[in-house]
């Protein structure tokens, strides 16, 4: 048994906090869907203010690991991805007991709002520190794709890229710029918050019926380029150019593919509009969307306000979120009651 921290005479515990993440640069579509190693690389940050905070508990006295969300227990799918992260933390640290497991987010979950993300992040890192495992970075990011890809992207902080690499053992993310690098914002104009019709797991399974997926594939070193650049120099014209064409070309393919996936509501479209007027108005504003109907109006920290503002007077608009810059995935001290 590896040296376990902290002590607890009824099992190994450990608490983490992990931010959401705003892809820049899109993952859809997986080389090999059980390991979730993507089709292609992908840039995103990571939003402060949102988080998903996550205890893992191994008991010597459960027959079964336990998932308990918003105080609901949780089974089906959801279950199966958590027991994976377990299985392969328990692989490592040589564990053999089951864990229960109490997560909560502090934001509206699915529609896009990229739960899963923050979800596996803290489950991977809960998971290895009550297991006692000091697991460097890269495989926490690791370890967390396996239940979800963007979740890799959730463990560092700041600005980070998740790299294919040449197989799937070192396809992880890294921090590309701390998050003070660069005071962006995040608006996420809530347009619906009940969940979606197809999750991203079953989308990504899609992606290649679309035949646009191997020409948004092929072009993806060059946008990843254009957006190291924009982020090395903070050049937000350039970084509004490479978003939203990366967020039309992944729409795209979920448009072209059979069946066919729509994720924009009217109500998206129009604040998709509605942020072009503004930028064509001199303001350095973007937009991006996920697998869902919100839309991340991206703009400069010091804008971030009055952008909000604007966006909660828009019909259709339920709420909006704001969110900078955030930090990596953590150990935090809370203990959390199921
Ligand atoms: O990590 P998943 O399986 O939830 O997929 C995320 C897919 C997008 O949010 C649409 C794009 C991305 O890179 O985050």
């Amino acid at each position: 048994m590896p040296a376990l921290s902290p002590p607890d005479e009824r099992g190994y515990r450990a608490t983490a906090l992990a931010h959401p993440n705003i892809a820049l640069i899109k993952y859809w579509g997986n080389r090999d869907p059980y390991w979730r190693w993507p089709a292609n690389g992908s840039f995103s940050f990571n939003l402060a203010g949102l988080w998903t905070r996550t205890q893992v508990h191994f008991r010597p006295d459960l027959a079964h690991d336990v998932l308990w969300l918003h105080g609901e227990r949780q089974g089906g799918d959801a279950l199966r991805r958590v027991v994976r992260v377990l299985d392969a933390t328990r692989a490592r640290a040589g564990l053999t007991w089951r864990a229960e497991v109490v997560s909560e987010n502090n934001f509206p979950m699915a529609a896009g709002i990229a739960s899963s993300a923050s979800a596996f992040a803290a489950l991977a890192v809960a998971a290895a520190a009550a297991a006692g495992l000091q697991l460097p970075e890269p495989e926490l990011s690791r370890l967390a794709r396996l239940g979800s890809g963007s979740a890799a992207r959730s463990v560092p902080g700041g600005f980070v890229e998740w790299r294919v690499g040449t197989d799937e053992r070192d396809s992880f993310a890294y921090t590309f710029a701390p998050p003070e690098h660069w005071p962006l914002a995040d608006c996420i104009a809530v347009v619906q918050t009940k969940p979606k019709a197809v999750g991203s797991s079953a989308g990504h399974d899609l992606a290649d019926t679309s035949p646009l997926q191997a020409a948004r594939i092929a072009d993806t070193p060059r946008r990843l380029a254009l957006i190291r650049q924009a982020v090395r120099t903070r050049d937000f014209e350039l970084l509004a150019h490479v978003v939203e064409l990366d967020t039309h070309l992944m729409h795209a393919v979920m448009q072209t593919s059979t069946p066919p996936l729509f994720y924009w509501t009217p109500e998206s479209v129009r604040v998709m509009h509605q942020v072009r007027a503004w930028r064509q108005a001199g303001h350095p504003v973007a937009y991006t969307l996920d697998a869902g109907p919100n839309v991340h109006v991206l703009c400069p920290a010091e804008h971030a306000e009055a952008m909000a503002q604007q966006l909660r007077v828009m019909p259709g608009v339920q709420q909006v979120l704001l969110a900078r810059v955030g930090g990596p995935a953590r150990v935090v001290p809370t203990e959390l009651a199921a």
